[in-house]
């Protein structure tokens, strides 16, 4: 399978692109499932109904959030009703939603994809290791699903390598999420499965993590209430990985980062071209 995740959606810079470019990429790379981090997309906190739908309309099979899940209060309920959208698994028993969901692709292949949160310098959440492991027991890789994506939420490198290693082999890609920068990390472990330490973000990158810069420059420098937070104006960059996957196993076969916008350098999977 062809494979395409993309990080945090940040406002409407982070739509924008998403919208614009992701219709013609689908087309261009064949690509089979396209999974987005949506938990920034409405003003850069949270996901909306609309916002939800609007990104699965332009082409993401599976949108998943993060420490921002609930900012936008409406995404406790529609949760419920709308399974390609998928909050951290590791949530507490009765937390609106699912934090994993074996989804239909439209271009056909089934794919696990989970989201789970970090809990070093995050808020503390159940052991996300035990949590991985139970879905893909479940659910394992080439019995049940084509291709198995998590999606790591979290702030320390160090965890996410850790749960990379502790599912390789198991799992077809392991991709971090929440810092909004990308990393250049991207591989394939020993075992089979794709890595990348954090996807970047989809949104304008003449910013702090995707916010405008002057407000945070302000907070570091002046320790008082300011306004609030707003997403960066400039033009988005879509930031993510690109994995193919192996019919018969499901674990990878190659990966390439993907960079397209202004402000980082551009890169796409060439062996797709
Ligand atoms: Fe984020
Ligand atoms: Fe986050």
């Amino acid at each position: 399978m062809r494979l395409l995740f993309l990080g945090d959606i940040v406002g409407r810079p982070g739509r924008a692109a998403v919208i614009e470019r992701l219709p013609s990429l689908r087309e261009r790379w064949r690509l089979d499932g396209v999974i987005i981090n949506g938990e920034n997309a409405a003003g850069g906190f949270g996901i909306t109904e609309a916002i939800c739908d609007e990104v699965l309309a332009a082409g993401a099979d599976a949108i998943t959030l993060g420490n921002h899940s609930w900012d936008q209060r409406e995404a406790l309920v529609f949760i419920e009703r709308q399974p390609r959208l998928l909050r951290p698994v590791n949530y507490p028993p009765g937390t609106p939603g699912r934090g994993a969901n074996l989804i239909d692709m439209r271009s056909g292949g089934r794919v696990l994809v989970i989201n789970v949160m970090g809990r070093l310098f995050m808020d503390p959440l159940d052991d996300p290791f035990a949590a991985v492991d139970r879905e893909i027991e479940a659910c394992p890789l080439a019995r049940v699903a084509d291709a198995i994506v998590v999606d790591v939420h979290a702030e320390a490198t160090s965890e996410k390598e850790a749960l990379g290693h502790h599912l390789d082999g198991r799992v077809s890609l392991v991709v971090g999420t929440h810092t909004h920068v990308p990393t250049a990390d991207y591989r394939v472990l020993k075992g089979g499965t794709a890595y990348m330490s954090d996807a970047g973000m989809c949104g304008d990158y003449d910013s702090v993590l995707g916010m405008q810069k002057e407000e945070s420059i302000r907070r570091f420098l002046q320790k008082t209430p300011g306004s609030r937070m707003e997403p960066g104006l400039g033009e988005g960059t879509l930031s993510g990985i690109a994995v193919e996957t192996d019919d018969r196993t499901g674990l990878a076969l190659r990966v390439a980062p993907v960079r397209l916008g202004p402000h980082l350098e551009e890169a796409w999977p060439r062996f797709w071209d």
